[in-house]
């Protein structure tokens, strides 16, 4: 039995008042839109989450990513209020406001790149990505663009064609945008490439005198966690170089401290020319970016980049606080900390079910990737998906992915307590327990 501190479940899921919210749900919001968890979330602190009906979860799923710094951090809450009371939006290129330069600034301070740096803000990390590429074909004059397997980079046009997953993402919603070249991804477990491999597969799809950027994820996130070995990246600077185009690296999930650095790319012997930054930046809050090289961020005539509601002031002051916070309160030591626990209890598990066939992730990005037969490495995306179900209803929310749905992550919260995690990994023990009887 867990010894229970933190989690709380005193009804069957949905409990009644939640089930009561899902029912107008099924009536009145698109059914596209399925929900992960069952129940419907009424306050949360921290890494915890209380639903309407009293039940108290810890959530490995941290906003998918977003709350670095928890839940209603006490600094962001506070600049909140304070912005509340100022003014809430005049659209930055209309009517500008200081929070928008400040972030700017804060963010190209944050960003190991040698020379000038300059920012943009957006609202999501789909247009981030987008972004990124409009800038680099204004910079090179040039239109293709590559990318690689198990991407994940979102769902509007041009970030839907560059993610790799058809299903869901991209089923029924042809025709996608052109130029857009698959590489094939480093995936120790799986397949061992070469940089040798990646050139000669780029050489085999496009001139490379035609491609503007490479897009890549210096850990793959969506796409089940994948760690490249430490040549990858810097091999993909030379390609960068050799060729003219611009290197662009996907921090949307990996960035604002998430591995244990600002950046994820800063463990890896390179420098990239644009970064896309997104989820924890602002603290839920829709908020996203795009910083690199000054010279290649100032590529785009005036007002072709920006948007409506592109880095609203609310979201611009949760950024700032949730910058001070990861450097004041030491937090992206944390969340090295917080992934070493992690991995360990992962790793303890490896030991005791087969089922188990690689534990990996760098800093507080940690997943383990399931499978049938640790000799064939089948994935395992049913028993992934019961183990997550059942963790989910005894109090412990875990977050799956790949593009085989077989691998459980955490995106957890670097605020998260010692003993917080080790009663979630009891509840996720618990559940390979009760799953593998
Ligand atoms: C690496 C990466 N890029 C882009 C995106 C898309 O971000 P958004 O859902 O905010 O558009 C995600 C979302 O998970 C992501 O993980």
């Amino acid at each position: 039995m867990i010894d229970r501190q933190f989690t709380r479940i005193q009804t069957a899921l949905p409990g009644p008042k939640s089930a009561d919210v899902f029912a107008l749900k099924e009536t009145y919001v698109a059914s596209p839109l399925e929900t992960y968890a069952p129940f419907i979330v009424k306050q949360a602190q921290g890494a915890i989450i209380e639903d309407l009906d009293g039940n108290r979860f810890l959530d490995f799923s941290g906003g998918w990513g977003c709350l670095a710094v928890g839940q209603r951090h006490e600094r962001v809450v506070a600049a909140l209020r304070e912005q509340i009371d100022h003014y809430l939006h005049t659209d930055f290129t209309a009517v500008p406001y200081a929070p928008f330069i400040e972030l700017a600034q804060k963010l190209c301070e944050h960003t190991a790149i040698d020379g000038p740096k300059k920012a943009a803000f957006f609202n999501s990390g789909a247009e981030a990505v987008e972004n990124a590429v409009k800038i680099a074909r204004a910079y090179t004059k040039r239109k293709a663009v590559l990318v690689f397997e198990n991407a994940f980079h979102g769902r509007t046009l041009l970030a839907m064609t560059m993610t790799h997953k058809a299903k869901p993402y991209k089923y029924g919603f042809g025709p996608f945008a052109s130029d857009v070249y698959r590489l094939p991804y480093p995936y120790e477990y799986r397949k061992s490439i070469t940089a040798d491999d990646i050139e000669r597969s780029l050489l085999s799809l496009v001139d490379p005198s035609e491609v503007a950027v490479m897009v890549v994820e210096p850990v793959i996130g969506e796409g089940g966690f994948l760690v490249p070995p430490a040549w990858f990246l810097p091999a993909m600077r030379k390609l960068a170089d050799k060729y003219g185009f611009v290197l662009a690296v996907d921090e949307v999930q990996s960035g604002v401290g998430r591995t244990g650095k600002f950046f994820a790319y800063e463990h890896f012997d390179m420098q990239p020319d644009l970064i896309c930054v997104a989820k924890s930046l602002a603290s839920g809050l829709p908020l996203s970016g795009v910083v690199g090289k000054a010279k290649i961020m100032d590529a785009p005539i005036a007002s072709a980049i920006g948007g409506t509601y592109a880095g609203n002031p609310l979201a611009c002051r949760a950024a700032l606080e949730v910058i001070r916070t990861l450097d004041e309160e030491d937090l992206m030591a944390q969340a090295t900390r917080v992934g070493h626990r992690i991995k360990s209890h992962f790793q303890r598990l490896a030991e005791k079910y087969d089922v188990i066939g690689d534990v990996r992730g760098l800093g507080a990005m940690v997943g383990m990737e399931l499978v049938t037969d640790r000799v064939t490495k089948e994935p395992a995306k049913e028993l992934t998906g019961k183990i997550a179900r059942a963790a989910m209803h005894n109090g412990a929310i875990f977050p799956t992915a790949g593009l085989q749905g077989n691998v459980l992550r955490v995106l957890v919260s670097f605020v998260i307590t010692d003993e917080q995690i080790d009663e979630g990994m009891n509840i996720l023990e618990e559940a390979f327990e009760n799953v593998l009887g």
